[in-house]
């Protein structure tokens, strides 16, 4: 039998660079943390419906969902995104509002693999569910952005746009297909039947000729309330006092069906266009009331941790030093030290290693090297039977015999 491999779509996450997921997701927690927004772990799975709300006419809830039935015959779906979970956790516990959280969790959508596109990948998001005020969608967006300048990243594009009321929606809709229907024979191929069954989604196709038609269509800013417009303004006015630049883009409708008012996306210029929305995000004021809970106002993004990764590295920032140890400890003299030095060191709060299998200095050596410790604890025969350690510098090579029974403090003092 062939070795197994991970799932197409799907890929390990090891060390080192693991160590730049862990940083990357510390520095997420701090700063919403820091903003008043508490960690929410909802299960990887829910009940199908929870998913459906998303929109039926989405490709993700049509195409890219992993559906499954559980051995109780339960109709259930992994979690594609994080918004509709969050969602039915505010219905179900009733928190008082605004609820304001924040989750780095997997989302699974059965998508065509490609660069920057995961049939697995993962989300830093944020969602304040409970109040209308636009000074909070400013709170959201600010937040994302705030997020990328700490990684260093400089290329990124904040599009807003305002997708109106529920209301505004319908006959929007109704001047959008009678414009697309017109104009039909123009479309791309590939964008005809999407026009008739979703003529939203035909907004922003890539596609060169449906392009050329959709640069005069009926546009949504033009068609929404008074109500969404001085909503918008306000949003506009935040973004500019808090010296975050933005693009108004009216073609922004995003591949979800439960935004209304506010929508946003996030790219990175430094990327190829196939993966460059690093993240996006609006408001969904009527999902909660749509999965059964009381009408209740929401807003939030997700940002995808690959893509904010693969930006970061087009941009050369956010290096992390890889997890290295402060001390190793070398024993040639049975281990006993190894042992009981790393737990005492371990303990006393100092990052600590060690190898195992009775090896030679040599390759003793060669391993605190690689694990990049500042300082080895060397114990030999002779030191062992003195009851001392050898402490070498790995960076400067000056070393000196210290009473073993010293040896925690002074490596304190080597290291401060
Ligand atoms: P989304 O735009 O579908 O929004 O996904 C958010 C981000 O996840 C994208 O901008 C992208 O960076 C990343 N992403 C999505 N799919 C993939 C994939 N297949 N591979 C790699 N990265 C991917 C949402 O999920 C909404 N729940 C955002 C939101 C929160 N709206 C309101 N609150």
């Amino acid at each position: 039998m062939a070795s197994p491999k991970a799932p197409i779509g799907t890929r390990d996450i090891l060390p080192p660079e693991s160590s730049r997921w862990e940083a990357l997701i510390a520095t997420f927690a701090q700063l919403m943390g820091g903003a008043g927004y508490g960690l929410v772990q909802s299960p990887a799975f829910e009940d199908l419906s929870v998913f459906q709300r998303i929109g039926e006419g989405t490709d993700l809830v049509r195409k890219e969902m992993y559906e499954f039935e559980d051995k109780s015959g339960r109709h259930l779906a992994l979690r594609p995104e994080g918004t509709a979970s969050i969602a039915r956790a505010f219905i179900q516990h009733r928190p008082t509002t605004p609820w304001k959280v924040w989750y780095a969790a997997p989302s699974f959508r059965y998508e065509r693999p490609q660069a920057g596109r995961y049939r697995q990948h993962h989300q830093l998001g944020a969602e304040a569910v409970g109040s209308l005020d636009p000074d909070l969608d400013v709170e959201v967006i600010a937040l994302a952005w705030d997020l990328f300048a700490s990684l260093g990243l400089r290329r990124v594009v904040l599009l807003v746009n305002t997708m109106g009321d529920p209301g505004d929606r319908e006959p929007y809709m109704e001047r959008l297909s009678a414009y697309l229907e017109k104009h039909r024979g123009d479309l791309a191929d590939e964008d005809r039947k999407k026009a008739a069954e979703h003529p939203l989604r035909v907004l922003d196709s890539n596609r060169a000729a449906t392009r050329d038609v959709v640069r005069d269509a009926p546009r949504l800013p033009d068609h929404v309330s008074g109500d969404a417009v001085a909503h918008f303004e306000r949003v506009q006015a935040g973004l500019g006092a808090l010296e975050i630049p933005f693009v108004i883009e009216p073609l922004l409708v995003r591949g979800l069906d439960y935004y209304t008012r506010t929508t946003f996306e996030l790219q990175a210029s430094a990327l190829d266009t196939a993966q460059d929305a690093i993240g996006g995000g609006g408001r969904y004021d009527g999902l909660v009331e749509a999965l059964g809970g009381p009408p209740t106002p929401g807003i939030g993004f997700a940002l995808g941790i690959e893509r904010i990764l693969l930006a970061c590295n087009a941009e050369d920032t956010f290096g992390v030093s890889d997890t290295s140890v402060e001390v190793f400890v070398v024993d040639v003299a049975g281990g006993e030290s190894a042992r009981d030095l790393v737990a005492e060191l371990r303990r006393g709060g100092i990052a600590a290693d060690r190898a195992f299998d009775q090896r030679s200095m040599k390759a003793q050596m060669k391993s605190a090297d690689r694990a990049g410790a500042r300082l080895a604890l060397i114990v030999g025969p002779d030191e062992l039977s003195s009851g001392t350690v050898t402490v070498r510098d790995l960076e400067g090579g000056d070393q000196e015999v210290v009473a073993r029974a010293d040896a925690l403090d002074r490596v304190r003092k080597t290291l401060s």
